[in-house]
């Protein structure tokens, strides 16, 4: 049996604005996916055993065909990436076992996390030589080609190389110290795909408007590289509610969201919160004061999010 596991991760800035080419950092989270592999004679299975906190088991062999069902849209949703590693490396006679704490349909990198793991994992135990660069491009393509979309490589390098990632011209890991961050995920799943169509066309409607804002969003997040860098976590506070305030600008915030992010800086007294991801729904983060990670996490709770402590900058994809 081979195993192996990869991070979630949040973007701490520059969503939307990354899709235009400007700058955003994000960091991989400690929830993690994992991926077990066994070799299973004359067939090829996969098994998703638990995601997101919500119990489901189910298989698919490899042309897609479910072979036996017990829930969730969720667990449909992970057996289509894994599925499509499955083809795209040609392997047949194991049974994958995929399980995962990272809440699905959240901005939390939960397809990104199982791509790279089932990578991982398929190709230590097949015996095909892929170095951490290589498995960081071929989760990327995969999960463009599953989402038929536009997705920066942002969620898949994180969960390939782990730690920080600054996302510009190219994927620059960044080494910068961990943080505890408090998340508040609404109970609104969110459409990466139909937010980042919203703000594209809100931009080509009034692209002397958005542009600007799409700069100030890029150059928060490179200020943000030295902020973490030093440990000025007021500057760094500020900086996210900036940030939450540009998103709000291209529409990406909802009441809901807001309420989270209002509760974590009042009752909950962070230093910052914003939302993260693709907006419309999901999550938010909140950066606490030290030692009043609890406090945060209660105000959000009252405002009906459900909170939990995430530490930054965990380690990448590993196989055991
Ligand atoms: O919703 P998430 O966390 O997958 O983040 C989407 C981030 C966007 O910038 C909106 C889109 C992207 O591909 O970078």
């Amino acid at each position: 049996m081979t195993a192996a596991s990869a991070p979630g991760k949040v973007i701490l800035f520059g969503e939307h604005a990354v899709v235009s080419g400007a700058p955003a950092l994000g960091t991989a989270i400690d929830l993690r996916a994992r991926v077990s592999v066994e070799d299973l004679p004359g067939k090829t299975e996969i098994d998703i055993q638990g995601l997101g906190l919500r119990l489901s088991g189910f298989s698919i062999d490899s042309d897609g065909r479910v072979v036996s069902l017990g829930s969730s849209e969720e667990s449909v949703a992970a057996a289509r990436y894994v599925s499509a590693v499955v083809r795209a490396l040609g392997v047949r006679d194991v049974r994958i076992s995929v399980s995962s704490d990272i809440p699905v349909a959240s901005g939390l990198g939960s397809s990104a996390a199982i791509v790279v793991a089932t990578l991982a994992a398929l190709s230590r135990h097949m015996g095909i030589d892929m170095d951490v660069r290589r498995i960081a491009a071929e989760a990327h393509r995969i999960e463009k080609m599953v989402q038929r979309g536009l997705g920066s490589p942002m969620d898949t390098a994180l969960a390939a190389y782990g730690g920080y990632v600054l996302l510009s011209d190219g994927i620059a890991q960044v080494d910068l110290p961990p943080l505890d961050l408090v998340v508040g995920c609404t109970s609104v799943p969110h459409d990466t795909r139909a937010e980042v169509a919203r703000v594209q066309e809100l931009k080509s409607r009034y692209p002397e408007i958005v542009d600007p804002i799409f700069k100030a969003i890029g150059v928060i997040s490179r200020k943000a590289v030295p902020c973490i860098k030093n440990m000025e976590l007021e500057e760094l506070g500020t900086l996210m509610n900036i940030n939450h305030g540009l998103l709000e600008a291209i529409g990406v915030g909802t009441r809901e969201l807001s309420e989270l992010v209002y509760a974590a800086r009042g009752a909950g007294s962070a230093l910052g919160a914003k939302l993260t991801g693709a907006g419309g729904g999901g999550c938010m983060i909140a950066l606490p004061r030290e030692g009043t990670s609890q406090k945060t996490i209660t105000a959000i709770s009252q405002a009906r999010g459900r909170a939990f402590v995430v530490r930054t900058g965990c380690d990448g994809v590993t196989v055991e």
